[in-house]
């Protein structure tokens, strides 16, 4: 029988790899789920909206979701003074990423990625067949890009897409409004997608949602502050004939009842993103001082995660698994002497600093 391999752009993509539960290796360890601190998750670590409980009563099960998830979108238009054609919600923001891949890229475009940075989009572009082109950040600079240095990767390479992760993960830095619109002004025809995934996580944090230019594409994720990763939800702002063609390869349904439900008690509980970011903040605080008063020094970070030189990250993170602690290895950001540790409630934070006393 003739073998039927799949396109050979699947063929030479890694599978994803990400921080959270492996359920696979807890369950190889013989550790439940629910033991595990997870510090490799860069969720907001309050726990979702008491309004969510409630939202999950009114979820229609028996019921197509409805494919436009318009109560969402227009809570959305509302919040920012937008056009309902002007967003697209999605199965998380990772979803919206694989339909602009999809939407955008021809064979052979070519696609800049700002790294070490989010692997997903680099896995979404390359599986629709784009020449990867990576600008790496130096080590030396904390990681931070100059505006110019990315100008001049954009001028040489001139590229289909250009992702910038702003707030970035692993790295936590950020770049200012400003910074993106003269990228995007000055080379109109790369499609800017900024993945504003953290940028609740940076206090005061202007967004890019209000420079409204024609090669400007937001995505937004409510997985991470509002603490539904479990439910999955984001939404992508930008001009509506962009959102137009991203809704033409979305699956139907793709975003389900409990989510556009859950979503949508998150935005109206107007005091939750307050007063959890900011204890997150103040637990921040203690967190980064533990990790000095140990020797491990984490880089400047603008959100409430952070990066680490470790050594063997690897090695630091099943040390830690092993007390049911769980860290970011950096390797598959590049960064195999590196960890990413969220900051979490206090209590966990003094687990996690108390045991690295011991070990470190
Ligand atoms: C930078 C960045 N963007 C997007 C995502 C995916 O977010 P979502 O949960 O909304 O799919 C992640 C998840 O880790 C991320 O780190």
């Amino acid at each position: 029988m003739p073998k039927i391999n799949p396109r050979p752009e699947i063929q030479n993509t890694l599978l994803d790899q990400h921080g959270a539960l492996d359920f696979k290796e807890l369950e190889n360890l013989g550790i439940s789920p629910d033991e595990i601190i997870d510090f490799s998750v860069n969720s907001n670590p309050f726990g979702p909206s008491p309004a969510v409980e409630e939202a999950l009563q009114r979820v229609v099960i028996d019921r197509y979701p409805d494919r436009e998830s318009l109560s969402l979108r227009k809570a959305l238009a509302m919040k920012f003074d937008l056009k309902l054609e002007e967003i697209i919600v999605g199965n998380g923001t990772a979803e919206l990423l694989w339909l602009v891949a999809m939407a955008f890229i021809r064979p052979n475009d070519r696609a800049l990625v700002l790294s070490p940075t989010f692997g997903e989009y680099a896995r979404s572009v390359s599986l629709m067949g784009a020449q990867i082109e990576t600008l790496w950040a130096r080590e030396e600079k904390n990681f931070v890009f100059s505006e110019k240095i990315i100008h001049d990767a954009l001028e040489k390479i001139s590229p289909r897409l250009a992702f910038i992760c702003n707030p970035n993960n692993p790295t936590g830095i950020t770049h200012s409004p400003e910074t993106i619109a003269s990228l995007a002004k000055s080379h109109p025809k790369t499609l800017f997608v900024i993945d504003e995934a953290y940028i609740q996580f940076v206090p005061k944090m202007p967004s890019s949602i209000s420079l409204g230019l024609p090669n400007l594409l937001i995505l937004r994720s409510m997985t991470k502050d509002y603490a539904i990763a479990g439910i999955r939800l984001g939404y992508a702002v930008g001009p509506s004939d962009i959102i137009a063609s991203l809704k033409k390869v979305r699956p139907p349904w793709s975003v389900n009842a409990a989510a556009q439900e859950i979503g949508l008690a998150s935005l109206m509980d107007t005091e939750y993103l307050p007063r959890t970011l900011s204890l997150l903040r103040k637990s921040k605080e203690q967190f980064l001082a533990g990790f000095h008063n140990l020797g491990l020094n984490p880089l400047p970070s603008e959100t409430h995660y952070f990066i680490a030189k470790v050594g063997n990250a690897a090695k630091f993170r099943s040390q830690l698994l092993k007390y049911k602690l769980q860290v970011r290895d950096c390797a598959s950001f590049g960064l195999p002497d590196h960890i990413r540790v969220a900051t979490k409630k206090p209590e966990e934070n003094e687990i996690l600093l108390s045991r690295l006393k011991e070990i470190y």
